[in-house]
């Protein structure tokens, strides 16, 4: 890895922020128990100050955030000039620390009034969403280093209209493709956005890519399997958003053997025997340098925009992190051009639909004192990257 390798970790606005009102998880939460509600999160609204400057001693030299749609249009059109002010202190307390910024426009949260007209199920979602990218660029573009458009499209629509586990908690399969479709449409309405006033940016989105192994790498069944699987999470989105990407940003967390079966689902997964995160996710590195290899034909750059593991007592992490930046050297060994990696998360934080129980951070978070405590995983990150920028 040469020195332009970028170090960090990402964070995204609703996990970390707190005091998020106006989106639609803000609205979803007011009906759930008090544990489950963003509330507070992590201060990190008042406090990015103090946590970037924590990034930056823990040796990193780039950071993934997200901006708060919902904070910055109010209504359609009308733009909070605060919100834009403070973002624009976010990202300048950003380059003082000398962080390189991945700053993404839409991490799974939306302003209510954009939820209640139907949101990315409607067809006004993604020039909707080009209009505040527009604003967003005037704004804040000369600030960003690397946008990020939009978090896991494939993510958002599956849990939001297929598990109802987020809102609008819809089961639908020709709303999860629909919105896809719509997603993949912002995305390269934005990507055409943000050339058009900053002709040499670096744009493209996070995907969140899980490796799939046949069980029987005989069984032409299985192959099969894992065949259609890659094409639905992976190769359809990059088809559908051809041109759009100036690099390829990736989510990696986990990978699943699938087995073929007789019957609907015409699959299932093998279980999985070796060690697994708190949330029971399979610590599977190898999973990656698979999918890095395979991405090397899109001939483009590619950052590790997330991989994390949710681990409280932090006996995993360090190992975890070692080995998947293995997994990166290997794919690199080979050619594939990655040039970045993102730890999912700098801080512990609000996990979704789980709440604050599963801990990502390379930071624990006391929630009552709100007292930041960096892991030893967070030293062991730091030893890593002193050591690659001490070789470069
Ligand atoms: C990813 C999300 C991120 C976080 C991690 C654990 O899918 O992008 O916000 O929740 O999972």
């Amino acid at each position: 890895m040469n020195t332009a390798f970028l170090w960090g970790a990402a964070t995204s606005a609703h996990q970390v922020e707190g005091g998020n009102i106006h989106n639609d998880w803000w609205a979803w939460e007011k009906q759930r128990p008090v544990t489950f509600r963003s509330g507070r999160a992590c201060e990190h609204y008042e406090r990015y100050g103090e946590d970037f400057a924590l990034a930056r001693q823990l040796g990193h030299n780039a950071h993934r955030l997200s901006l708060e749609w919902s904070r910055i249009e109010l209504r359609p059109g009308v733009y909070n000039s605060r919100a834009l002010a403070h973002y624009r202190q976010v990202l300048l307390t950003l380059k003082r620390e000398s962080l390189t910024s991945f700053v993404t426009l839409h991490h799974f949260t939306n302003p209510l009034w954009f939820a209640q007209a139907g949101g990315w199920a409607d067809a006004s979602a993604a020039a909707l969403f080009s209009q505040y990218v527009e604003r967003v660029v005037q704004e804040l573009g000369d600030l960003v280093d690397y946008w990020v458009t939009i978090n896991e499209p494939h993510v958002y629509a599956t849990m939001s209209y297929w598990h109802k586990r987020w809102p609008p908690h819809e089961h639908s399969w020709q709303r999860v493709l629909t919105v896809i479709d719509h997603m993949a449409a912002a995305h390269i309405q934005a990507y055409h956005v943000i050339h058009r006033y900053l002709p040499r940016a670096r744009v493209g989105m996070a995907h969140s890519v899980i490796g799939y192994f046949p069980a029987r790498p005989t069984s032409r069944a299985d192959r099969f399997v894992v065949a259609v699987l890659n094409w639905g999470s992976k190769q359809r989105w990059y088809a559908l958003t051809r041109g759009a990407h100036d690099y390829l940003g990736i989510n990696y967390y986990f990978s699943v053997t699938k087995r073929a079966a007789w019957r609907w689902p015409f699959m299932y997964n093998q279980p999985w025997s070796g060690a697994t995160s708190d949330l029971g996710w399979p610590i599977r590195p190898e999973g990656l340098t698979h999918i890095l290899k395979a991405l090397q034909s899109y001939n483009l750059p590619i950052y590790i925009t997330e991989n994390g593991v949710a681990d409280t007592t932090d006996s995993q992490r360090p190992d975890f992190i070692r080995s998947h930046l293995r997994a990166i050297e290997q794919a690199q060994a080979v050619g594939v051009d990655v040039r970045g990696y993102l730890h999912w998360s700098l801080l512990d934080n609000f996990e979704w639909a789980d709440g604050f129980t599963p801990r990502f951070g390379l930071v624990a978070v006391d929630y009552q004192t709100q007292q930041r405590l960096p892991r030893p995983s967070a030293y062991a990150y730091k030893a890593i990257i002193e050591q690659s920028l001490r070789r470069h």
